[in-house]
Formats: C-alpha cells, structure tokens, sequence
C-alpha cells in the first residue's frame, strides 16, 4: 500500500503463512503484512513468481522466503510448514489464499473439474489448517481464509467455486467453535469482483465490466489494497474479540446482484 492508516510495525514479532501469496489479491495482502512488520512465507505451486514476490518484500526492508508446494499434497504442506518454521522461527497468522477457477456451466462440468476446485480452495484449506494447528495453538494464532460471496446467491457456471467457498466459510465458522478455546481466532474475507486480478480476468469477460460495474452501490471496483487493508485489521489486536466473522469487502455488490425493481 502507498500509504498505511496502520501504526508502523503492527505486527512485528509475527510470521505468517500466505497460501496464494505470490500473486493478486493474497500476493497484496502478503506485502501488506510484510508492511506492516510481519516474516512472511509465500507458499504456492510456482516458483517463478513466488521468488521475485519475495525478492520484492525482501528489498523493501521485509522478510520473505518462497515456497513452492500444493495444497493438495498434504506431505508437501507438512514439509513447507516444517520448512517455514525452520527458516521463519515459527507460524502464527495463516492466510489461505490459494485457489483456482473458471467459468463452466453444471451441466459441462466433469467431477474431476468439480473435485479438483473442491480440493484446492476447501481441502487444501482444511490441510494447511490442520498443517499449523499445533503452531496456532502454541503461539495463540489466527487464520485468516479467503472466501467470496458467489454461493451468497444461485451464481451461473459457478457451481464448484460456491460449493467450496459454502465449505471454507463453513469451516471458518466451525474451526472459530472448536479452536477458540487454545486463542485461535478464525476469520475470512469475502472479496467482491477486483479489479487487475486473475479471478476478474477469469471470470467477468472485458464486454461484461461495464454493466457489472454500474450494479456495485459504491460505483466502483474493488482494489487489491482493499482487501489488504481489511486484512491488516483483522490480523491485528484492533480484531482481538473478532473471531468466525466472514468480512465481505464487495463495495455492497452482492446485495445488490438480485435487484427485481429499479435501476
Ligand atoms: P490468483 O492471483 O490466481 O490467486 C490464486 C493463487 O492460488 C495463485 O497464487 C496460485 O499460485 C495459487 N494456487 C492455485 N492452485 C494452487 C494449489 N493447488 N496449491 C497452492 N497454491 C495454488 O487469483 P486472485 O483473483 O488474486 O484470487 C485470490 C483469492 O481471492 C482466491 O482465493 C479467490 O477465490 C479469491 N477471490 C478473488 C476475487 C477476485 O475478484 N479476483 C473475488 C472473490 C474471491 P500458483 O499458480 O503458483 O499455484
Ligand atoms: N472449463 C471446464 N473444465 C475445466 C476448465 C475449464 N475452463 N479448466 C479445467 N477444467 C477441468 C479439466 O478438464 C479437468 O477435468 P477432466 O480431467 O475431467 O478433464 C479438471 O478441471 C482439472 O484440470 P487440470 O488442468 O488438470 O487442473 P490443474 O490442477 O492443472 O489446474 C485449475 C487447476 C484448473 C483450477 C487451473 O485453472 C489453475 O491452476 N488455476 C489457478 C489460478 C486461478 O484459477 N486463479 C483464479 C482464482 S479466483
């Protein structure tokens, strides 16, 4: 972020765990948490743009490390935790960003195409979970999953992306129940349509922005620096009595996706 509403080194001391954390929305919200004082390990498939994001947070003053592994790979999960806490000291924020879309209608989905966004945004969510649940318990940590708000609504050729996000809020609000009581926090942010990332680019074809834009009550598209400001509050001690919250940051947009009077 240009410029931080933050205090200075608001969450030194803290190490976090950025699934997704190389690119787009959880790549900003992984330099925000840097930003603001945190070591951060980038966790995803790819290496080359893992390394030149924490190249990045690295020059700035920050401290990064980059580690390539899937999500659905619950020994490579385990191996990048043991390798984060080997490098980083250990794990107390964990920010699952990692996931994967495309637009395809229910009726030309195979289950393999439903499975497989099933496994990476739900079940890896769920791995990287129980991978640091010992580290959350011990430092009195918190997760932070990324959602959205498409199964708010019946959204067309969505249907594998709002099954699994149904599921990560679900489990956002179970794991809250059931881990509250060793300090764990567990929240989400549903992001609403942002502007410069895959998931737009992905999702909301060029011909489609325009209408989609004039139906979000602010008037505007979400930004990255949106959601990394709504990370850092709830990653931070203003947040402290937060816990089993999904965080929709859309603008109002969902609520008014159904309108079936006016303008
Ligand atoms: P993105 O840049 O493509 O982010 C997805 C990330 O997930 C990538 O860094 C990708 O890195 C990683 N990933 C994918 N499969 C993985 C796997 N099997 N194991 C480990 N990492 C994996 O897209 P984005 O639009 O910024 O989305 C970020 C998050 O915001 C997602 O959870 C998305 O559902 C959510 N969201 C986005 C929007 C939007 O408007 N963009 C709206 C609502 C919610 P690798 O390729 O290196 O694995
Ligand atoms: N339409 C319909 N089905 C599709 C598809 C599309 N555009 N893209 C992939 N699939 C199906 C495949 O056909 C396959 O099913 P099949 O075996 O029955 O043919 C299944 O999904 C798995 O595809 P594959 O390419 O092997 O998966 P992968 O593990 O290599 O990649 C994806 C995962 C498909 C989610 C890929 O798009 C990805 O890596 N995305 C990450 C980035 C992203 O989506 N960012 C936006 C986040 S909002």
């Amino acid at each position: 972020m240009d410029q931080s509403i933050f205090a200075d080194g608001m969450l030194k001391g803290h190490v976090a765990f950025v699934t997704g954390g190389g690119t787009g929305i959880t790549g900003g919200v992984a330099r925000a948490l840097a930003e603001a004082g945190a070591s951060v390990a980038l966790v995803s498939r790819k290496m080359d743009h893992l390394q030149p994001a924490a190249d990045a947070i690295n020059r700035n003053g920050g401290r990064a490390i980059p580690i390539a592994m899937d999500v659905r790979h619950t020994d490579e999960v385990e191996k990048a935790v043991a390798h984060t806490i080997d490098q980083l000291g250990k794990i107390d924020i964990v920010v699952n960003g990692a996931a994967g879309n495309f637009l395809c209608a229910a009726s030309e989905l195979s289950p393999n195409g439903f499975g497989t966004v099933v496994d990476i945004d739900l079940k890896g969510t769920f791995n990287v979970c129980r991978a640091t649940f010992e580290q959350l318990k011990e430092h009195r940590g918190q997760i932070l999953n990324i959602s959205a708000t498409l199964h708010y609504i019946g959204t067309p050729m969505q249907l594998h992306v709002s099954a699994a996000k149904a599921g990560v809020d679900a489990l956002t609000r179970n794991l809250a129940v059931e881990w509250g009581r060793y300090g764990i926090r567990v929240n989400a942010i549903a992001p609403g349509p942002i502007a410069d990332t895959e998931g737009m680019q992905r999702l909301v074809p060029a011909p489609l922005k325009e209408r989609l834009q004039k139906t979000i009550p602010l008037g505007r598209f979400g930004r990255i620096a949106d959601i990394e400001s709504a990370a850092l509050f709830i990653c931070s001690d203003a947040a402290s009595y937060i816990s089993g919250t999904v965080l929709v940051v859309d603008g109002g947009q969902w609520l008014a996706s159904n309108r079936m009077v006016g303008s």
